[in-house]
């Protein structure tokens, strides 16, 4: 889409009740228009937050974006060590995030840094949270893994066991105690571990959408092949009809989709039925309920594979692209 066409995406989102946008990606930066995005959104009095890598975050498109009215930046990091954040990454990428880190907190943005928690990294997690206090962030997600998309590919790799996670998690509630008002720390529960669905995204189209670069428009970012080709498009449809009317957007929405056991779960007004794209990457069928729930008839296999990551070897890593050396 080109820039103009984002901008009018950020009008219509204000008209129908946006009150922030997380520009990401991929990676926002490589769009050298970015400024104009941030600039309409911002115009349309949308909070804009960048979740970036921090790769390609130099001084002077900061400022510029700072300029626009970016109000806050999300750095994803992988582990404290180097070596072993740019094994994760597949990328030599580490010395740019600190970089990066050090430029917003001079522009005085909040920062979040955003980690993604798995078997290659669960037991470095003080070092995260101290990389996140010496780095001045105001918010650390501790964001233990979602398995799809790449994840679901590398979940051999990635799969924790029950006790590491039981380690990591008594590490957190002591970090908690000992950071109360200094930094903000969010677990991100590992839900195939603990048996519990998620309330993802708040509940399909309850209150967040997304944007593709191509203009397609989702209930979730990883919702792409779930919906597939019947996903509506905001160069074709109003973003208003689109939330309000498409079939994308209502199939799963409310309470009406769900079979048992959710129908009946008391819980069904707390986690939704879990995750869409989760029952159908599993199962197949996106309206079965989330697998990862301990009450699914499909938890089965989810607790087979929790069971033997103890025992299993992790696997090599499947990166998007080489590694780059
Ligand atoms: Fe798409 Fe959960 S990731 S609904």
């Amino acid at each position: 889409m080109t820039s103009a066409q984002w901008g009018d995406v950020m009008r219509q989102a204000a008209d129908i009740g946006v009150v922030q946008t997380h520009l990401s990606g991929g990676e926002p930066l490589l769009r050298r228009d970015l400024h104009e995005i941030v600039t309409a959104a911002d115009s349309a009095g949308i909070h804009t937050q960048l979740v970036t890598s921090g790769v390609g975050l130099h001084e002077a498109r900061l400022e510029v974006l700072v300029g626009a009215g970016l109000r806050s930046v999300q750095l994803s990091v992988q582990h404290a060590d180097p070596e072993s954040a740019e094994l994760i990454a597949g990328a030599r990428a580490f010395t740019a995030k600190e970089k990066a880190a050090g430029l917003v907190r001079a522009a005085d943005l909040p920062l979040g840094l955003n980690a993604v928690l798995h078997r290659a990294n669960l037991d470095a997690l003080d070092g995260i949270v101290e990389l996140g206090l010496s780095w001045g962030a105001d918010r650390v997600e501790l964001a233990n893994t979602q398995f799809y998309g790449w994840a679901l590919r590398n979940r051999d790799a990635l799969l924790p066991d029950r006790t590491q996670v039981a380690r990591a998690r008594e590490r957190v509630e002591r970090w908690r105690e000992r950071l109360a008002g200094r930094m903000e720390l969010v677990w991100v529960a590992p839900d195939y571990v603990d048996g519990i669905a998620k309330p993802c995204m708040g509940g399909w189209g309850s209150i967040s959408l997304t944007v593709a670069p191509d203009g397609t428009a989702l209930p979730c970012p990883a919702a792409g092949e779930l919906v597939g080709p019947d996903a509506p498009n905001v160069k074709d449809h109003r973003l208003g009809w689109i939330w309000r009317e498409s079939a994308a957007f209502n199939r799963y929405r409310g309470q009406g989709w769900m079979r048992e056991p959710c129908r009946s779960c008391e819980l069904r007004t707390v986690d939704f039925g879990g995750c869409r794209c989760q029952a159908y990457a599993l199962t197949g069928d996106a309206s079965r309920t989330d697998p990862a729930c301990h009450r699914s008839p499909d938890h089965g296999a989810v607790r087979a594979l929790v069971d033997g990551a103890a025992s299993a070897t992790a696997g090599d890593f499947v990166y998007r692209a080489p590694p780059k050396t």
